[in-house]
């Protein structure tokens, strides 16, 4: 079993404990992590590092591909081990101490941040610890369900801890693209020419002596904690479908679209899975994260190929799928995250990006990460890399939250994640605004009438127009712009009695 798991016999001897693994880790050294979206994340040394540091109190940096499962980024923060954390995170224990100021988290575009370590604006890196499926002849490592920015990290780190995990799928070897992009000023064209291109190697080539030790680990990816798709995101998908079939009309699309992007979340997640029962075919996705939607378009025989940085599924979806990987395994490929989400590839395949707002203001201004302007929700994640380049991007949200309190359509947002140049379409279940080449007048006009809440239309309208009497290209009142957010605090709600 072992010898087809570590091919070079040379580091059979390297197997080490979770605990003396942890005990390599060091108070004030930057740490690189895999793990992107609960999938494949280092998931025992990690807990180990938490033991030690009951005893043995330490900290570090922290940087992975995004955000962890098995409650990895809870334990770390209840053992008081994280002074810093980047690039994204989603649990709730972490980001209350986030917002409390105890972590110091930066919020980065998923693409940035290992090219941000290769020239050395921040790192280096002591360790990288990252889950494998396999390690080669040559000491390549097989990541498992991600590749995120394991790559970089265990390319730049100083030394490198493998979590070999019996448990993934040995099947999913040869689904990796590991590419790395070549030194700027003078880089190469990244050779991502579709979806399918394979460019580099299915292994993070990696010198073997740079392994410090090998921890055996068996424990399964921690399943997505996504909703399933309600009435809501049902209509929003449909007003979705409605304006690409008239993109096809009006000859800019074909029924094969563009190849799709779908963030992360129950709304994108579900908007996608309404594209089943839809007249597209042949579809394909250049995504971040491939969620149970994918696999459901798969199964329905509307995707021919998916390219992404992860899978992440439910527990049922993902034990369809990680039993059957054979079904699957030749329409996929998981690159690293600066690959998936490259600005380069994004324009030039031409992605259709479809994001989740928290709250859109009447200009068009979305804000996906902070809640009343202060609290860090998750992060910025992928979306400003694909909204920024995309062909089409959109960004949807229900038009209410908590009950109906939040209008997610504000005069002004409290945080700005996409400015309105980067958006094209907004969408809620109310209906879809439709921004490309209007003026910030005439988008207010749209977003008010089609997408708000009808609780919420008379007083979003009244700001507006009493703002154009003032006057401006983009008519605001500073003094009531963000009265909603300060109204609800106050009261509950938003809602003007
Ligand atoms: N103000 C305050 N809270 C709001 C809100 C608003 N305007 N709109 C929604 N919420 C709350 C919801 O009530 C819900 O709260 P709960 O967890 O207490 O139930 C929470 O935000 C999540 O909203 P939900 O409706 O479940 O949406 P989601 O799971 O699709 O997540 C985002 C939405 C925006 C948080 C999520 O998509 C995200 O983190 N996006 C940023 C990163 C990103 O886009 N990455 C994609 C690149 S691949």
């Amino acid at each position: 079993m072992l010898e087809t798991r570590i091919r070079n016999a040379g580091l059979r001897d390297k197997i080490i404990t979770a605990a003396q693994a942890a005990s390599l880790i060091k108070d004030g050294m930057i740490i690189g992590m895999s793990g992107f979206t609960r999938a494949g994340d280092a998931k025992a040394v990690p807990v180990a590092m938490a033991e030690r540091a009951a005893q043995d109190p330490f900290q570090i940096t922290l940087i992975t591909g995004a955000s962890l499962g098995h409650d990895v980024d809870k334990i770390l923060t209840d053992a008081h081990i994280l002074a810093r954390r980047m690039p994204f995170q989603s649990d709730r224990t972490l980001r209350n101490a986030i917002n409390r100021g105890e972590v110091m988290f930066i919020d980065q575009h998923l693409s940035e941040t290992v090219e941000q370590l290769r020239s050395n604006q921040i790192g280096p890196v002591d360790y990288a610890i990252v889950e494998a499926l396999a390690i080669t002849e040559n000491g390549g490592i097989v990541p498992t369900t991600s590749v995120g920015n394991s790559a970089s990290l265990a390319i730049l780190a100083d030394k490198v801890i493998v979590e070999l995990n019996l448990n993934q799928p040995m099947a999913l070897e040869g689904i990796h693209d590991i590419y790395i992009p070549t030194k700027r000023p003078s880089r190469e064209p990244i050779p991502v020419m579709a979806c399918d291109s394979r460019v580099g190697v299915p292994y993070i080539p990696i010198p073997p002596e740079k392994i410090a030790g090998i921890v055996i680990t068996r424990e399964s990816d921690s399943a997505s904690t996504i909703e399933a798709p309600d009435t809501e995101t049902f209509v929003i998908a449909n007003h979705l479908i409605e304006f690409l079939l008239n993109e096809v009309k009006k000859g800019r699309l074909d029924l094969t679209l563009n190849p799709l992007q779908a963030g992360i979340g129950t709304i994108a997640n579900a908007v996608l899975n309404g594209f089943v029962k839809s007249p597209f075919h042949n579809l394909r996705m250049y995504s971040e994260v491939l969620q149970d939607s994918t696999f459901e378009l798969f199964d329905a025989s509307k995707l021919d190929f998916a390219s992404g940085s992860s899978i992440t599924l439910s527990k049922a979806c993902g034990e369809r799928v990680f039993n059957n990987i054979e079904r699957y395994r030749d329409k996929l490929i998981l690159r690293p995250q600066e690959i998936s989400n490259h600005p380069e590839v994004i324009r030039r395949l031409g992605i259709i990006g479809i994001n989740t707002a928290l709250e859109f203001d009447i200009y068009g201004n979305v804000n996906s990460t902070h809640v009343d302007g202060a609290n860090m929700m998750n992060g910025i994640g992928g979306s400003g890399d694909f909204a920024r380049n995309a062909y089409i991007s959109i960004f949807v949200t229900k038009s209410i939250a908590k009950n109906g309190a939040i209008s997610s359509v504000v005069p002004m947002v409290t945080h700005v994640d996409q400015t309105e140049h980067d958006v094209d379409i907004l969408v809620t279940e109310q209906g879809l605004a439709d921004l490309r080449g209007l003026a910030p007048r005439e988008r207010a006009r749209v977003i008010i009438d089609n997408c708000t809440h009808p609780d919420y239309r008379d007083q979003l309208n009244d700001y507006f127009e009493r703002a154009c009497k003032r006057g401006g290209h983009t008519p605001h009142l500073l003094e009531e712009a963000f009265s909603w957010h300060v109204r609800r605090a106050q009261t509950g709600s938003m809602l003007k009695q």
